[in-house]
């Protein structure tokens, strides 16, 4: 019965308002290959003792579907979400290959940059066991990578045409709510942390208005590269004053200073 109205609870929206206009990466294409990223629905099922779907998306507690703020950026929240913790498969993608992040569809905010970063984890990136709930996380059993140490290397941004002014999650909307990301054929392989998201920046001339949609998935890279570049621990990656978080949306932009650290292309 609790299963039940906590189901229906999240189909008509008790937790989120408006529903729709918010959302997580459902699902990525790698290789290939598809594969299930998150749902809200699994929150539910492991508060319940239920079995849920084994995915590569890392664990994440925001039941809204929302989004974490800037006062949160020097929170671990920022890193990979509300609460967020490893998931324990990994997706495997060849270096110089893309990812596509399917995002919750449709997607309502088309004001912002999207962003795309990895962190090597140096071993293992899934460490929890299958018996692993929610209550047990801190236990020695259903140890956690520490994702407060994972160096993020920014791999893939865009922000907005000045000659269109169209937003890159304008164009994330227009292609089916989905984002294609090419990993840079250079980079070593290993076990990562992809860590996708877009700002949503329709409240951005209000300080703290800013929206962050972070979403991480465990994904091995493989190939013959070489390259480990430096990365930027997730509570460094922004700061709720950079131009690119604090400023007016609402004028025609010749200039936009896409948040973060810079770009690493291979
Ligand atoms: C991963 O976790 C899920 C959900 O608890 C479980 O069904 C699955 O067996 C686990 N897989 C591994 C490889 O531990
Ligand atoms: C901006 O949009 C114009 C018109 O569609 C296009 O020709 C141009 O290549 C775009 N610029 C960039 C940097 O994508
Ligand atoms: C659009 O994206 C959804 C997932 O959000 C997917 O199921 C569907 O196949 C996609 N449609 C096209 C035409 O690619
Ligand atoms: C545009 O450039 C100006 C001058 O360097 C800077 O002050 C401003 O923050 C930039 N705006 C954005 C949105 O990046």
């Amino acid at each position: 019965m609790l299963v039940l109205l906590l189901k229906v609870a999240t189909v008509f929206g008790f937790f989120a308002s408006p529903v729709l206009t918010h959302g997580i990466v459902t699902g990525i294409v790698a290789n290939g290959v598809y594969t299930q990223g998150w749902s809200l629905d699994f929150y539910y099922d492991i508060v319940n003792g239920e079995s849920y779907a084994t995915t590569p998306g890392w664990y994440e507690d925001a039941l809204d579907s929302g989004f974490i703020p800037p006062s949160e950026y020097q929170d671990p929240n920022i890193i990979c979400h509300k609460d967020g913790r490893n998931a324990n498969i990994s997706a495997t993608v060849a270096a110089g290959s893309t990812v596509e992040f399917q995002w919750t569809n449709p997607w309502a905010h088309n004001i912002g940059p999207m962003l795309t970063y990895v962190a090597n984890c140096n071993g293992d990136c899934k460490t929890s066991s299958a018996s692993c709930r929610r209550e047990k996380y801190d236990t020695d059993e259903c140890k956690q990578i520490d994702k407060s140490t994972l160096e993020f290397v920014k791999i893939d941004e865009s922000g907005i045409n000045f000659t269109t002014q169209e937003w890159a999650a304008g164009v994330m909307i227009a292609n089916n709510a989905s984002w294609t990301s090419t990993v840079p054929e250079s980079l070593a392989p290993g076990h990562y942390v992809f860590r996708h998201e877009t700002i949503a920046c329709h409240g951005a001339s209000t300080l703290g208005g800013a929206q962050n949609y972070p979403f991480c998935l465990n994904i091995d890279v493989t190939g013959s590269g070489t390259e480990n570049p430096t990365g930027t621990l997730g509570v460094d990656l922004y700061k709720e004053t950079d131009p690119g978080i604090y400023f007016n949306p609402y004028v025609t932009l010749t200039n936009y200073t896409i948040p973060g650290p810079a770009l690493w292309t291979g």
